[in-house]
């Protein structure tokens, strides 16, 4: 049996209620299979209310796997040696767009490790601009670059990117402080995500989920860090331990991948809850854990995928985490086994469009 406490707390949020900490707490803190029904049956009401069953999607164009950072979980961190560098051609990504243009898909999203030097900025600003040529203004361009000054992130607003991917990892400090090196600064993080808004991007975050010592009062914080900031899209996922990290050689023999699911469909639910119109991907690092990884996801209150657009040559270099999905998949193929997906679930796909979250656009300013 479901408690009545754990039931009448979902009710409050179905109702507009504004949550404390200890009743986020208490929706994070259950294995009872009855509560948890409860908790994704009610995310996913909520789901249906604000965004509707369409999934959004974000082509995604992992463009470089260089990094400067080292992130103590990150299987592309700089001082992994084990690792093939690459960085995409203007040709391939300008392909890539390409394809997303004719796929329908609206809207993408280049990723890479952080770089901060100036030819790494220019070719960015030069992509960026070639590719809301090449698409007559019509490819929504999300960037996912990491920290960099505000010049910088203002040059690409300029040159027609329109959306900013930086998570947080953890908003607890000191969480965030054992999973960095020490020149690593939280503080740095959340002053980025600020100067990204006042610049006018739709700005997302995210945390990893399951970190080790990462408990239920740090994920509500999280969720609270969320609404905070105002952000428009949260980008969120199970931490996996990568064998080439320091933290994942201490971890990797302990992993649960099923209890990793699980903590991430938790947040992912608790966070539709609370901030309602905001849009939530249902990220890879999920399907790495169970094939339909991505659909619980869907299930459990998000709306956006990322379906890979990289070549199929480079994505296995792109390794964050151990075990991602569709290393031998081209781009077309992967959109054929995606659609197919969630069709099965009962969803459609949003095609052709920014898909802006509704949160992002009743921000907007009326002229
Ligand atoms: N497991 C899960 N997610 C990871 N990321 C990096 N390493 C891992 C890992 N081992 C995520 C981080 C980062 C994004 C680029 O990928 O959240 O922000
Ligand atoms: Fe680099 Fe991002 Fe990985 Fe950190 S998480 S090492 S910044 S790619």
């Amino acid at each position: 049996m479901p408690r009545p406490h754990y039931i009448a707390i979902l009710e409050g949020l179905l109702q507009g209620c504004r949550p404390d900490r200890g009743s986020l707490t208490t929706l994070f803190d259950t294995e009872n299979p009855e509560e948890l029904a409860a908790l994704f049956e009610a995310a996913y009401k909520m789901k249906l209310r604000y965004v509707g069953r369409i999934v959004r999607l974000r082509g995604l164009i992992e463009i470089s796997n260089i990094c400067a950072k080292n992130c103590h979980y990150c299987g592309i961190r700089g001082s992994n040696r084990v690792l093939h560098r690459y960085t995409m051609t203007r040709e391939e990504i300008l392909s890539a767009a390409r394809f997303a243009l004719d796929c329908n898909y609206g809207s993408l999203v280049l990723q890479a490790g952080e770089r901060c030097d100036r030819s790494w900025i220019e070719w960015i600003t030069e992509l960026v601009r070639e590719i809301k040529h090449l698409s007559s203004g019509q490819l929504g361009i999300t960037l996912s670059l990491g920290e960099q000054t505000a010049a910088t992130y203002r040059q690409w607003f300029e040159a027609g990117a329109h959306r900013y991917l930086l998570r947080i990892e953890s908003s607890n400090p000191e969480l965030y402080a054992k999973m960095h090196p020490a020149d690593h600064l939280f503080a740095r993080r959340e002053k980025c995500l600020e100067e990204l808004g006042d610049i006018g991007y739709q700005v997302g975050t995210g945390v990893m989920t399951g970190l080790p010592g990462q408990n239920a009062e740090d994920l509500a914080d999280d969720v609270f860090f969320f609404r905070h900031h105002d952000v428009d899209m949260i980008g969120l996922g199970p931490y996996i331990p990568h064998p080439h990290t320091p933290m994942g050689r201490r971890l990797i023999a302990r992993f649960n991948p099923a209890k990793a699911l699980l903590s991430a469909r938790k947040m992912i639910a608790v966070t539709r809850l609370v901030l309602r119109d905001v849009n939530i991907a249902s990220t890879t690092a999920l399907q790495a854990l169970a094939d339909d990884g991505r659909e619980q996801g869907l299930l459990s209150g998000a709306n956006v995928i990322m379906p890979n657009m990289s070549p199929t040559a480079n994505r296995a270099d792109y390794e964050l985490y151990t075990n991602k999905p569709g290393l031998d998949e081209n781009a077309a193929e992967t959109r054929a086994k995606l659609e197919q997906a969630i069709d099965v679930i009962g969803e459609k796909i949003g095609y052709g469009e920014w898909g802006d979250s509704p949160h992002a656009l009743g921000k907007r300013k009326v002229p």
